[in-house]
């Protein structure tokens, strides 16, 4: 059989990322219970950053030694790579030591090489163009806050920048079929290919209120992502009428949840009323990082079927 990765949320079929978030939440509620199962024992993951992180690494780190394996944090300036080794030559030699490698980096492409090359799972720690496991951790916590059967008729407001956020949030609504409406600025719109693939599922529009009313979950992100330092002040001054305020909270709908993969701006694109207030589920959101990533190595590293 041929292994599989999980470059992109829609790398899944529905009923696959069903049971993802199922067995991502039964793993929460067993670690709760002080429960724990090893499908990693004597197994090693590899993790290369290309950019910072604080979630991804701790999570994925502390992810596989509960696991019962164990991971190896590689930064490029460390690895040959830093001095021109190819990708691919990376990608399979480090396959006859290790068992999975989970990547952060910039352009997509690099990682879909590695997939190419490498003959164990590679796990998408983020790119450029997408986030998969912040979104699975995302679902998880829409499934705790309003129960799994709700999350195919859930109404999702993301509001900002088109960024690698929001299209794994597309992805989510192309494979679930919940309805998605983003309200980006002008020239900050998602991928035009990624938008039409989810069809009527995801909608474009400019009025943040418009995205908001009604919605069941609103959720954000910074407006320069990394790599992007540089147009920060243009991003500050395009994005003015974007952040996620009370007043903005108040058009969802009465039981609406705020989410923020973090990290967060307070004062940017979130008011601190609203992301530390009562409707934000950030740190349940963080926590689920490390469920949802468990129950895809266990799935892509363990050898523990899906379906
Ligand atoms: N949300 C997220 O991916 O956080 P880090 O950048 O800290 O890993
Ligand atoms: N869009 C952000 C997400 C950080 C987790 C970035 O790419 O920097």
């Amino acid at each position: 059989m041929a292994k599989r990765d999980l470059l992109r949320i829609d790398d899944l079929s529905r009923a696959e990322l069903v049971a993802l978030l199922n067995r991502a939440q039964t793993l929460r509620t067993m670690r709760a219970e002080g429960g724990r199962v090893e499908p990693l024992r004597g197994k090693t993951l590899a993790m290369i950053f290309e950019k910072a992180s604080t979630r991804t690494r701790v999570s994925f780190e502390s992810g596989a030694f509960l696991l019962g394996g164990q991971a190896i944090m590689l930064r490029p300036d460390e690895l040959q790579i830093g001095r021109g080794e190819s990708m691919a030559d990376t990608a399979r030699v480090l396959s006859r030591y290790i068992d999975g490698i989970m990547i952060r980096t910039f352009s997509h492409q690099i990682i879909e090489d590695l997939a190419h090359y490498a003959t164990v799972p590679v796990i998408n720690g983020l790119t450029d163009l997408t986030h998969p496991c912040q979104v699975l951790a995302d679902l998880q916590t829409c499934q705790m806050a309003f129960g799994a059967q709700a999350l195919p008729t859930m109404t999702v407001a993301w509001i900002g920048d088109g960024n690698n956020m929001a299209h794994s949030w597309i992805n989510a609504a192309k494979v679930l079929g919940f309805q998605l409406r983003l309200a980006c600025p002008a020239g900050y719109d998602p991928d035009p290919s990624i938008l039409a693939a989810a069809g009527d599922r995801a909608v474009l529009v400019r009025d943040p209120r418009e995205a908001a009313e009604g919605a069941h979950v609103i959720t954000t992100d910074v407006w320069a992502s990394m790599g992007q330092e540089a147009e920060q002040a243009a991003r500050v001054a395009a994005f003015k009428g974007f952040q996620v305020d009370e007043a903005l909270m108040a058009l969802g709908d009465g039981d609406a949840i705020f989410l923020h993969c973090l990290p967060a701006h307070r004062g940017e694109e979130v008011s601190a009323e609203v992301i530390d207030g009562p409707r934000s589920w950030i740190l349940d959101e963080a926590e689920n990082r490390l469920h949802a990533q468990n129950a895809v190595m266990e799935w892509l590293m363990g050898g523990r079927p899906l379906l």
